[in-house]
């Protein structure tokens, strides 16, 4: 098997995460036959540096005919001034919509050796892993109409829509059941049908699409605000937790705190499946950004880019076991004390990037 890799680092500490993963590349072609094939573009300031957009045609029809895509990070001081439309934000925005991934995969998981040196209570965190499913591409910062109109006698009024059609909240709820198959079997679905009318819906297409298709999963439902009291009261008591934009925004990030530094945490953005071949166009990219302030120093962690490389080889190439391998690799690394700078803990030896990339793969 060929399986076509798309790799865009971007900026500021992108390229150098994203070379710790080149490393598990070839060590898994040359030892495991992977059979990985890999492309590079520019994604964000260094794509408008070179061609005055955040990203080409070009490199946008690689990125669509890919099996995955992986991507570092964009943005830094440098283009702070640049076109809003060129800026390199659009670059991932212009990737997630014309690749239409409408599901964003937010894990939070919580390794033994960070649980023991976190200042949260160590039974809440201990084991921790949940898997947050977010709609990406429809809701409230989609909806029309957005507004802002001038009412005239000194006052304005913004309007944002919150919009769901049945489709958009059927195929989110199928990837969250899917998901949970694959792990604890079990799905809480969060909004708030007591004062949306999105929320009625949302309730009501997620029991339809269970009762109809994965009735073999547990599915619970909770209001999104107790949801968010829950999560920090309770975390263990979720697998996969289903959620609107707007609210998986907020949840995935506070699910993220209780698991620890922004350098640990990887994401997935997922579209539908092909009609014909089944398969989905993928997104993999760590949580954080481009770390400006760190850039250049060979210290930033990279973690979150190799466990979204992991995220990769469990959804997009079905490679379960190689993906279970290669975050048991990163929790045996962490085990041994080994840590960046942003993860350092007393009595550990802090290492670089280069030299926490070369740890993984050894382990
Ligand atoms: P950031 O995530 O880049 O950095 C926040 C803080 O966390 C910084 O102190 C940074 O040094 C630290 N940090 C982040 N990742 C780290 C890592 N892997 N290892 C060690 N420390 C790490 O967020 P910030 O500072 O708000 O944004 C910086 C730039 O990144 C901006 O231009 C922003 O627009 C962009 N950005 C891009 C994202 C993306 O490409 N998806 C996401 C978030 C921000
Ligand atoms: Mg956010």
């Amino acid at each position: 098997t060929t399986r076509t890799l798309f790799m865009l680092p971007g900026d500021g500490i992108g390229p150098e995460a994203m070379a710790e993963v080149s490393k598990l590349i070839a060590y898994m072609n040359s030892n495991e036959d992977a059979g990985f094939k890999t492309e590079e573009g520019l994604v964000g300031g260094s794509a408008y540096d070179a061609h005055g957009a955040a990203i080409s045609d070009e490199d946008m029809d690689k990125a669509m005919a890919a099996d995955a895509v992986l991507f570092g990070a964009v943005g830094g001081p440098k283009w702070d001034g640049v076109d809003y439309d060129v800026r390199p934000e659009a670059g991932l925005l212009r990737l997630r919509k014309d690749m239409e991934l409408f599901a964003n995969l937010r894990p939070a998981i919580c390794y033994p050796a960070l649980a023991a040196a976190s200042s949260l209570k160590q039974e809440l965190i201990e084991g921790l892993d949940i898997l947050i499913v977010r709609e990406l591409t429809g809701g409230v910062y989609f909806g029309e109409p957005k507004t802002i109109t001038d009412l005239g006698n000194g006052q304005k009024r913004a309007v944002d829509s919150q919009v769901y059609d049945t489709y958009e909240i059927e195929r989110i709820a199928g990837v969250a059941f899917e998901l949970a198959r694959t792990r604890s079997n079990s799905v809480c679905s969060m909004e708030k049908h007591n004062v949306m009318k999105s929320g009625v819906l949302w309730k009501e297409v997620v029991t339809a699409t269970h009762q109809a298709k994965y009735s073999d999963v547990t599915l619970t439902h909770m209001l999104a605000d107790a949801g968010g009291m829950q999560l920090v009261r309770q975390p263990k008591q979720f697998d996969v937790i289903v959620t609107d934009n707007l609210f998986g925004d907020m949840l995935s990030d506070v699910a993220a705190m209780l698991t620890g530094s922004l350098g640990m945490l990887p994401s997935a953005s997922l579209g539908a499946p092909d009609a014909k071949t089944g398969s989905r166009k993928a997104l993999y990219e760590p949580v954080h950004g481009s770390a400006p302030d760190i850039a250049g120093q060979g210290i930033a962690n990279p973690i979150a880019m190799i466990a979204s490389f992991a995220m990769c080889l469990r959804y997009s190439f079905s490679m379960i076991s190689e993906a279970d391998r290669l975050e048991n690799a990163i929790s045996t690394v962490l085990d041994k004390g080994i840590r960046t700078g942003d993860i350092m803990a007393e009595g550990c030896k802090q290492v670089s990037t280069s030299e926490m990339g070369d740890a993984i793969v050894n382990a």
